[in-house]
Protein backbone atom coordinates (compact mmCIF):
# COMPACT_ATOMS: atom_id res chain seq x y z
CA UNK A 1 0.00 0.00 0.00
CA UNK A 2 1.46 3.40 -0.73
CA UNK A 3 -0.25 6.85 0.21
CA UNK A 4 -1.36 8.74 -2.32
CA UNK A 5 -1.94 12.79 -2.57
CA UNK A 6 -4.72 13.60 -0.60
CA UNK A 7 -7.99 14.81 -2.59
CA UNK A 8 -10.98 16.82 -1.73
CA UNK A 9 -14.25 15.24 -0.93
CA UNK A 10 -16.52 17.74 -3.01
CA UNK A 11 -20.07 18.34 -3.12
CA UNK A 12 -20.59 16.53 -6.16
CA UNK A 13 -18.83 12.80 -4.95
CA UNK A 14 -20.92 13.31 -1.79
CA UNK A 15 -23.91 13.81 -4.46
CA UNK A 16 -23.62 10.70 -6.52
CA UNK A 17 -22.49 8.43 -3.69
CA UNK A 18 -25.36 9.15 -1.10
CA UNK A 19 -27.59 6.46 -1.14
CA UNK A 20 -31.31 6.30 -2.66
CA UNK A 21 -33.79 5.29 0.08
CA UNK A 22 -36.45 2.99 -1.53
CA UNK A 23 -39.42 2.49 -1.20
CA UNK A 24 -39.41 -1.46 -1.09
CA UNK A 25 -37.22 -1.18 2.02
CA UNK A 26 -37.99 -1.64 5.75
CA UNK A 27 -36.48 -1.25 8.87
CA UNK A 28 -34.58 -4.44 8.50
CA UNK A 29 -33.02 -3.39 4.64
CA UNK A 30 -30.77 -0.58 6.97
CA UNK A 31 -29.84 -2.75 9.44
CA UNK A 32 -29.69 -2.17 13.63
CA UNK A 33 -26.76 0.35 14.90
CA UNK A 34 -25.62 -0.72 18.95
CA UNK A 35 -24.29 3.39 19.82
CA UNK A 36 -22.41 2.81 23.48
CA UNK A 37 -22.36 6.87 25.07
CA UNK A 38 -23.09 8.89 27.45
CA UNK A 39 -22.42 8.30 31.25
CA UNK A 40 -23.59 10.33 34.95
CA UNK A 41 -21.63 13.29 33.92
CA UNK A 42 -21.52 13.30 30.39
CA UNK A 43 -25.50 12.37 29.76
CA UNK A 44 -26.21 14.75 26.91
CA UNK A 45 -23.33 12.82 24.68
CA UNK A 46 -25.55 10.05 24.17
CA UNK A 47 -28.28 12.45 23.08
CA UNK A 48 -26.31 14.23 20.47
CA UNK A 49 -25.32 11.33 18.86
CA UNK A 50 -28.40 9.21 19.43
CA UNK A 51 -30.10 11.94 17.35
CA UNK A 52 -27.33 11.98 14.84
CA UNK A 53 -27.91 8.26 14.06
CA UNK A 54 -31.57 8.20 13.50
CA UNK A 55 -31.47 11.48 11.25
CA UNK A 56 -28.82 9.47 9.20
CA UNK A 57 -30.63 6.52 7.73
CA UNK A 58 -30.42 4.11 10.11
CA UNK A 59 -33.23 1.22 10.26
CA UNK A 60 -32.91 0.84 14.48
CA UNK A 61 -30.89 2.39 17.32
CA UNK A 62 -29.74 0.52 20.46
CA UNK A 63 -28.37 2.52 22.97
CA UNK A 64 -26.04 1.21 24.99
CA UNK A 65 -25.77 3.33 28.50
CA UNK A 66 -26.10 3.96 32.25
CA UNK A 67 -29.45 3.55 33.89
CA UNK A 68 -29.17 6.54 34.89
CA UNK A 69 -28.71 8.03 31.48
CA UNK A 70 -32.00 5.73 29.78
CA UNK A 71 -34.06 7.63 31.99
CA UNK A 72 -33.75 11.43 30.84
CA UNK A 73 -32.92 10.32 27.01
CA UNK A 74 -36.22 8.43 26.35
CA UNK A 75 -38.09 11.47 26.29
CA UNK A 76 -35.86 13.18 23.78
CA UNK A 77 -35.11 9.89 21.52
CA UNK A 78 -38.11 7.54 21.68
CA UNK A 79 -37.11 6.30 18.67
CA UNK A 80 -34.06 4.27 20.22
CA UNK A 81 -34.37 0.66 22.08
CA UNK A 82 -31.94 1.00 25.24
CA UNK A 83 -29.61 -1.56 26.66
CA UNK A 84 -28.89 -0.80 29.80
CA UNK A 85 -25.53 -0.52 31.29
CA UNK A 86 -24.43 -1.44 27.85
CA UNK A 87 -20.88 -0.70 28.43
CA UNK A 88 -20.67 -3.27 31.08
CA UNK A 89 -22.81 -5.90 29.55
CA UNK A 90 -20.56 -5.19 26.26
CA UNK A 91 -17.06 -6.42 28.41
CA UNK A 92 -18.27 -8.67 29.89
CA UNK A 93 -19.92 -10.70 27.19
CA UNK A 94 -23.62 -11.13 28.34
CA UNK A 95 -25.05 -9.57 25.11
CA UNK A 96 -24.70 -10.01 21.64
CA UNK A 97 -22.59 -7.83 19.75
CA UNK A 98 -22.29 -9.66 16.33
CA UNK A 99 -25.60 -8.99 15.30
CA UNK A 100 -25.59 -5.52 14.41
CA UNK A 101 -24.90 -3.50 11.09
CA UNK A 102 -22.50 -0.93 12.75
CA UNK A 103 -21.56 -0.33 15.89
CA UNK A 104 -20.23 2.92 17.68
CA UNK A 105 -18.47 4.12 21.04
CA UNK A 106 -16.94 6.71 22.69
CA UNK A 107 -18.99 9.44 23.20
CA UNK A 108 -19.51 10.88 27.02
CA UNK A 109 -17.84 7.53 28.21
CA UNK A 110 -14.90 7.74 30.48
CA UNK A 111 -11.72 6.10 28.83
CA UNK A 112 -10.96 3.56 31.80
CA UNK A 113 -10.83 -0.71 32.19
CA UNK A 114 -14.95 -0.86 31.91
CA UNK A 115 -14.90 1.09 28.83
CA UNK A 116 -11.10 -0.92 27.41
CA UNK A 117 -13.02 -4.38 27.90
CA UNK A 118 -16.44 -3.19 26.25
CA UNK A 119 -13.97 -2.25 23.53
CA UNK A 120 -11.86 -5.22 23.27
CA UNK A 121 -14.98 -7.68 22.51
CA UNK A 122 -16.21 -5.18 20.61
CA UNK A 123 -13.25 -5.44 17.87
CA UNK A 124 -13.90 -8.75 18.35
CA UNK A 125 -16.64 -9.04 16.03
CA UNK A 126 -16.95 -8.71 12.26
CA UNK A 127 -19.52 -5.32 12.62
CA UNK A 128 -17.46 -1.88 10.87
CA UNK A 129 -16.62 -0.33 14.63
CA UNK A 130 -16.57 3.77 14.87
CA UNK A 131 -14.29 5.01 17.86
CA UNK A 132 -14.58 8.03 19.47
CA UNK A 133 -13.81 9.80 22.30
CA UNK A 134 -13.55 8.18 25.16
CA UNK A 135 -13.38 5.03 23.61
CA UNK A 136 -9.95 5.84 22.12
CA UNK A 137 -6.68 4.77 23.81
CA UNK A 138 -3.28 3.60 23.31
CA UNK A 139 -4.19 0.05 22.12
CA UNK A 140 -3.10 -1.88 19.33
CA UNK A 141 -5.43 -3.04 16.52
CA UNK A 142 -5.18 -6.18 15.41
CA UNK A 143 -6.55 -7.49 11.72
CA UNK A 144 -9.92 -7.00 11.36
CA UNK A 145 -12.19 -8.22 8.67
CA UNK A 146 -14.64 -5.12 9.47
CA UNK A 147 -13.73 -1.61 8.83
CA UNK A 148 -12.21 0.02 12.27
CA UNK A 149 -12.78 3.73 12.07
CA UNK A 150 -11.15 6.12 14.69
CA UNK A 151 -12.52 9.94 14.83
CA UNK A 152 -10.31 11.64 17.21
CA UNK A 153 -8.89 15.32 17.54
CA UNK A 154 -5.78 16.55 17.25
CA UNK A 155 -5.78 15.79 21.39
CA UNK A 156 -7.22 12.67 21.13
CA UNK A 157 -4.65 11.77 18.29
CA UNK A 158 -1.56 12.81 20.36
CA UNK A 159 -3.45 10.60 23.42
CA UNK A 160 -3.08 7.14 21.24
CA UNK A 161 0.24 8.07 19.45
CA UNK A 162 2.42 9.62 21.45
CA UNK A 163 2.61 12.40 18.60
CA UNK A 164 2.39 16.30 19.86
CA UNK A 165 -0.27 18.29 18.99
CA UNK A 166 2.01 20.70 17.31
CA UNK A 167 3.42 17.69 14.88
CA UNK A 168 0.39 16.01 13.88
CA UNK A 169 -1.19 20.22 12.89
CA UNK A 170 2.17 20.60 10.57
CA UNK A 171 1.15 18.42 8.59
CA UNK A 172 -2.21 16.58 9.50
CA UNK A 173 -2.91 14.68 6.15
CA UNK A 174 0.65 13.02 6.57
CA UNK A 175 -0.24 12.38 10.12
CA UNK A 176 -3.18 10.59 9.75
CA UNK A 177 -2.36 8.58 6.73
CA UNK A 178 1.05 6.94 8.21
CA UNK A 179 -0.91 5.93 11.16
CA UNK A 180 -4.33 4.60 9.47
CA UNK A 181 -1.71 2.54 6.65
CA UNK A 182 0.54 1.42 10.08
CA UNK A 183 -2.68 0.13 12.20
CA UNK A 184 -4.82 -0.59 9.03
CA UNK A 185 -7.63 1.43 10.17
CA UNK A 186 -9.40 4.78 9.03
CA UNK A 187 -8.75 7.62 10.65
CA UNK A 188 -10.99 10.69 10.74
CA UNK A 189 -8.78 13.72 12.24
CA UNK A 190 -11.03 16.61 13.34
CA UNK A 191 -10.64 20.07 13.11
CA UNK A 192 -10.48 22.48 10.37
CA UNK A 193 -10.24 20.58 7.22
CA UNK A 194 -11.20 17.20 8.75
CA UNK A 195 -8.70 14.26 7.16
CA UNK A 196 -10.28 10.57 6.37
CA UNK A 197 -7.29 8.41 6.33
CA UNK A 198 -8.13 4.90 4.56
CA UNK A 199 -5.85 1.70 5.48
CA UNK A 200 -4.75 1.59 2.06
CA UNK A 201 -3.32 5.19 2.03
CA UNK A 202 -6.07 6.35 -0.03
CA UNK A 203 -6.50 10.01 1.71
CA UNK A 204 -9.17 12.78 1.67
CA UNK A 205 -10.35 16.35 3.44
CA UNK A 206 -13.34 17.68 3.83
CA UNK A 207 -13.65 20.95 2.49
CA UNK A 208 -17.10 21.45 4.31
CA UNK A 209 -17.67 22.94 7.97
CA UNK A 210 -16.19 25.72 9.77
CA UNK A 211 -15.49 27.65 12.63
CA UNK A 212 -19.11 26.97 14.08
CA UNK A 213 -18.49 23.72 15.16
CA UNK A 214 -15.37 24.69 17.03
CA UNK A 215 -17.82 24.03 20.33
CA UNK A 216 -18.57 20.89 22.68
CA UNK A 217 -21.09 18.33 21.73
CA UNK A 218 -20.08 18.28 17.67
CA UNK A 219 -18.02 15.52 17.71
CA UNK A 220 -20.77 13.72 19.62
CA UNK A 221 -22.86 14.40 16.79
CA UNK A 222 -20.80 13.77 14.39
CA UNK A 223 -20.04 10.32 15.16
CA UNK A 224 -23.94 9.67 15.53
CA UNK A 225 -24.39 10.83 11.70
CA UNK A 226 -21.28 8.14 10.82
CA UNK A 227 -23.36 5.32 12.57
CA UNK A 228 -26.40 6.40 10.75
CA UNK A 229 -24.70 6.80 7.23
CA UNK A 230 -22.64 3.56 7.99
CA UNK A 231 -26.09 1.48 8.70
CA UNK A 232 -27.91 3.39 4.64
CA UNK A 233 -24.64 3.02 2.85
CA UNK A 234 -23.58 -0.14 0.60
CA UNK A 235 -20.07 1.52 0.92
CA UNK A 236 -18.90 2.21 4.05
CA UNK A 237 -16.22 4.29 2.71
CA UNK A 238 -18.71 6.78 1.26
CA UNK A 239 -20.56 6.41 4.16
CA UNK A 240 -17.09 7.88 6.75
CA UNK A 241 -17.10 10.71 3.56
CA UNK A 242 -20.53 11.41 3.53
CA UNK A 243 -21.01 12.04 7.18
CA UNK A 244 -18.10 13.87 7.66
CA UNK A 245 -19.70 16.09 4.75
CA UNK A 246 -22.72 16.50 5.63
CA UNK A 247 -21.79 17.18 8.93
CA UNK A 248 -19.63 20.08 7.94
CA UNK A 249 -22.20 20.90 5.50
CA UNK A 250 -24.64 21.61 8.16
CA UNK A 251 -22.60 23.95 9.71
CA UNK A 252 -21.99 26.25 6.74
CA UNK A 253 -25.84 26.31 5.92
CA UNK A 254 -25.98 27.64 9.88
CA UNK A 255 -23.57 30.31 9.15
CA UNK A 256 -24.97 31.46 5.68
CA UNK A 257 -27.73 33.21 8.03
CA UNK A 258 -26.52 33.01 11.59
CA UNK A 259 -23.95 33.96 13.52
CA UNK A 260 -21.13 31.06 13.48
CA UNK A 261 -20.78 32.13 17.46
CA UNK A 262 -24.17 31.05 17.93
CA UNK A 263 -24.78 27.05 16.60
CA UNK A 264 -25.76 24.73 19.22
CA UNK A 265 -24.29 21.21 18.73
CA UNK A 266 -27.67 19.34 18.30
CA UNK A 267 -29.02 22.23 15.81
CA UNK A 268 -26.84 20.42 13.38
CA UNK A 269 -29.05 17.64 13.55
CA UNK A 270 -32.39 20.22 12.86
CA UNK A 271 -30.53 21.27 9.53
CA UNK A 272 -29.76 17.98 8.05
CA UNK A 273 -33.10 17.06 6.61
CA UNK A 274 -32.63 20.18 4.49
CA UNK A 275 -28.72 20.04 3.57
CA UNK A 276 -29.60 16.17 2.74
CA UNK A 277 -32.06 16.95 0.59
CA UNK A 278 -30.05 19.67 -1.65
CA UNK A 279 -27.65 16.42 -2.63
CA UNK A 280 -30.82 14.53 -3.95
N1 LIG B 1 -13.58 24.16 11.40
C1 LIG B 1 -14.24 23.08 10.96
N2 LIG B 1 -14.67 22.07 11.76
C2 LIG B 1 -14.40 22.17 13.07
C3 LIG B 1 -13.72 23.27 13.61
C4 LIG B 1 -13.28 24.30 12.71
N3 LIG B 1 -12.63 25.38 13.13
N4 LIG B 1 -13.61 23.09 14.95
C5 LIG B 1 -14.22 21.92 15.22
N5 LIG B 1 -14.69 21.36 14.09
C6 LIG B 1 -15.41 20.08 13.97
C7 LIG B 1 -14.47 18.89 14.04
O1 LIG B 1 -13.97 18.55 12.78
C8 LIG B 1 -15.39 17.83 14.63
O2 LIG B 1 -16.22 17.27 13.65
O3 LIG B 1 -16.29 19.93 15.08
C9 LIG B 1 -16.22 18.62 15.61
C10 LIG B 1 -15.61 18.68 17.02
O4 LIG B 1 -15.44 17.40 17.53
P1 LIG B 1 -14.67 17.13 18.89
O5 LIG B 1 -13.38 17.85 18.89
O6 LIG B 1 -14.68 15.68 19.12
O7 LIG B 1 -15.56 17.89 19.97
P2 LIG B 1 -16.73 17.33 20.89
O8 LIG B 1 -16.79 15.89 20.87
O9 LIG B 1 -17.96 18.01 20.52
O10 LIG B 1 -16.23 17.85 22.26
C11 LIG B 1 -16.44 17.21 23.46
O11 LIG B 1 -14.51 15.78 23.02
O12 LIG B 1 -12.49 15.42 24.09
C12 LIG B 1 -13.76 14.89 23.80
O13 LIG B 1 -14.45 13.35 25.41
C13 LIG B 1 -14.55 14.69 25.03
O14 LIG B 1 -16.73 13.92 24.42
C14 LIG B 1 -15.96 15.07 24.68
C15 LIG B 1 -15.87 15.81 23.45
MG1 LIG C 1 -15.26 14.49 20.71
Amino acid sequence: NERSEPRVWTKEKARITLPVRKNSGHKGTYGTGLLLAGSADMPGAALLSGVGALRSGIGKLVIGTDKEVIAHAVSAIPEATYLSDGLQKAGDGSVELHDYKAIAAGPGIEPNDRTEKAIQMILKTTCPVILDAGALSERSYEMRDAPTILTPHPGEFSRITGLEVKEIQENRALAASEWAMKWEVTIVLKGNETVIAFPDGETWINATGDGALAKGGTGDTLTGIMLGMMCCHEDWRHAVLNAVHLHGACAKKWTLTRSAHTLLAHEICDLLPEVWKSYE
